[in-house]
């Protein structure tokens, strides 16, 4: 694949890697493709970084047709540059492509596309501890036009941001609030899809779950309001009596990269794991009973969130005294020493720049 970059004649002035924050500050440089009927996806490009033009009637911003990626870039000791299952990330937008009618990419000259991106970013790269690349690709309809339809166009294009923890509380267990009066997703409709609507669908709950002091929200299923679905933006994790358990992939729930290495470490260490339904009546009772031990989040932003309180209903119960728990915290570790090169991951889960 041909790519032609254009560099930026004025660079950033570089921010204090100790004080990223998350997903505020944008590199020097992103990638576009563009998606025609006539010629698939072409002008294959790496631009200054800025403001994609639009007609007011393009497509995306008003029926939302769109899909986006999460992934990240680390900085080993050494100082090499790796990432982590980025394969896996761009397998899935093109799942999420299919769900949304858009049409899919060659995932791996999309890979190619962002190592040469990082080539040229790579001082963005930031080098303090617990920081990395946060690399956003994103692909929008185009078209001009205000009938309810696929759109005929589209563009692709990638994004960078330094980042450090995405929680203002970093590795600091959260309070959650479980809501039975808003869904997230349904089976049957995009909640399995890396979409912008179901992010859209988070904000209500999670802005009353932020007035009663909750960090975020736990979702339960769209039909019975009574299977746990998702916590905030990340997949949930339960340990009950030494046994992790998550949700099994209904439809409805994202297939978290995070959630698949959780499950495959968990595995390797001889820990028993099951993707099974998890109803919140039964979380309460393990509470009740003693065997609630620990719950967490996954996702690529935070990797892993320890919750330390949940309330429902009327009931609100502390888990693991509100401290982080040994399982979460072995998750965490195992997983950012593969990141940053420290310890050995399995087969095809690092990817050198
Ligand atoms: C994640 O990586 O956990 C997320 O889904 C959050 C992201 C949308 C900022």
């Amino acid at each position: 694949m041909q790519i032609l970059s254009t560099l930026s004649k004025k660079l950033k002035p570089r921010p204090d890697d100790h004080h990223l924050g998350f997903g505020a500050l944008f590199t020097d440089h992103m990638f576009n493709m563009d998606y025609s009927p006539e010629k698939g996806w072409h002008n294959s490009r790496i631009e200054p970084y800025g403001p994609i033009q639009m007609d007011p009637a393009t497509m995306v911003l008003h029926y939302g047709q769109e899909v986006f990626e999460g992934l990240k870039a680390f900085r080993t000791a050494g100082g090499s540059i790796q990432f982590f299952r980025p394969k896996d990330n761009f397998k899935r937008m093109n799942r999420s492509c299919r769900s949304l009618c858009i049409p899919e990419f060659d995932a791996a000259q999309a890979f190619e596309a962002l190592k040469q991106l990082i080539t040229i970013e790579k001082e963005w790269v930031p080098r303090a501890p617990e920081t990395s690349l946060y690399i956003r690709p994103t692909i929008i309809a185009m078209d001009p036009f205000l009938g309810v339809r696929a759109s005929h166009t589209y563009r692709f294009f990638i994004i960078l941001s330094p980042v450090g923890a995405y929680y203002a509380e970093g590795f600091n267990p959260v309070k959650i609030w479980v809501t039975r009066d808003h869904v997230r997703a349904v089976r049957g409709g995009l909640g399995e899809a890396k979409t912008s609507g179901n992010y859209a669908a988070s904000l209500y709950a999670a802005e009353e779950a932020h007035r009663h002091g909750y960090t975020q929200v736990l979702w339960l299923d769209g039909v019975e309001q009574r299977y746990v679905e998702e916590v905030g933006s990340m997949n949930i994790f339960f340990v009950i009596d030494g046994e992790v358990v998550t949700p099994m992939l209904s439809g409805s729930i994202l297939p978290g990269i995070t959630r698949d290495t959780v499950i495959a470490l968990a595995r390797t260490w001889g820990v028993q794991v099951s993707e099974r339904k998890i109803s919140i009546d039964e979380v309460m009772a393990a509470h009740e009973n003693g065997t609630l031990e620990e719950v967490f989040g996954s996702g690529t932003a935070a990797v892993i969130s320890p919750v330390g309180e949940i309330k429902y209903e009327e009931k609100i119960i502390t888990i693991g005294k509100g401290q982080v728990g040994p399982m979460a915290k072995r998750f965490f570790n195992a997983i950012a020493d593969i990141q940053y090169g420290r310890a050995e991951a399995p087969a095809n889960w690092i990817e050198k720049l």
